[in-house]
């Protein structure tokens, strides 16, 4: 039912500056900005593989993003999946009583969206988006979105509800508490909260690199700082506006 991840949707203090480090450090080539009144935000959408980044700024203090911004600062703020009938999948989750924001779709960035409620979806807020039927400008990008980490107090009933509510197929993994349900090319894996600081929700990105030593000296132009371990490089919330991100080498 869910084609891939479209998009994560990230919250930020100015997009101008939030370019610096996902447009010209990280290279995502920039697909579109613009003013999405209704919603309160300027909003800007990047290619990243298969998927997208989606980077928003506040209007104004009294918006929902705005009012996110003041209150947990610059980060992950919701996940958006790519479904080819929106009409036919809110009609499939209001038909069982899944909380929804908006009942029918309407315009986005990102095509025809809607939210579903976040207490539909372990807190999670998804946003569903069939996007325009013209095939969409291909953009290469240098990295490529693989997964996206969610925290759990129960990882099984968060994956559980995703499973169900959306489709996605759970693909196996070590025995223990954590979940990976596939998405398209991407994957959605699902932590204990303990193993993350307690967080719960959206708590990081993985993203898949061709060229890590290429990644590392454009990082340190900037004045990146970057662990560097053997599954490649991990960056601080601190350089990624508010965003845990792992740079693998491309599998
Ligand atoms: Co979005």
């Amino acid at each position: 039912m869910m084609r891939r991840i479209h998009h994560v949707g990230i919250v930020v203090e100015r997009l101008a500056t939030a370019y610096r480090f996902y447009r010209d450090t990280l290279g995502l080539p920039l697909l579109k900005e613009a003013v999405i009144a209704e919603q309160g935000v300027r909003a800007a959408l990047l290619a990243a593989g298969d998927s997208e980044v989606e980077l928003l700024e506040p209007l104004d203090a009294s918006s929902g993003v705005g009012k996110f911004l003041a209150r947990r600062g610059e980060g992950l703020h919701h996940l958006c999946l790519d479904t080819a009938d929106i009409e036919g999948a809110l009609a499939g989750l209001a038909a069982r009583g899944v909380e929804l924001i908006d009942a029918a779709p309407r315009p986005g960035l990102a095509g025809r969206i809607a939210f579903l409620h976040p207490r539909a979806c372990a807190g999670v807020l998804v946003e569903l988006a069939t996007p325009p039927a013209a095939p969409a400008v291909q953009a290469p990008a240098p990295l490529r979105l693989t997964r996206v980490v969610l925290g759990a107090r129960d990882p099984g009933a968060l994956a559980a509800r995703f499973r169900a509510l959306f489709g996605l197929e759970a693909l196996p993994l070590d025995p223990g508490p954590r979940a990976l349900l596939a998405v398209g090319r991407g994957a959605l894996l699902v932590v204990p909260a303990e193993e993350v600081g307690g967080a719960e929700g959206l708590v990081a990105l993985s993203m898949a690199a061709g060229d890590l030593a290429g990644l590392g000296q454009a990082l340190g132009r900037a004045g990146i700082a970057a662990l560097r371990g053997p599954g490649g490089l991990t960056l601080e919330p601190a350089h990624t506006h508010g965003v845990p991100l792992q740079v693998s080498r491309f599998e």
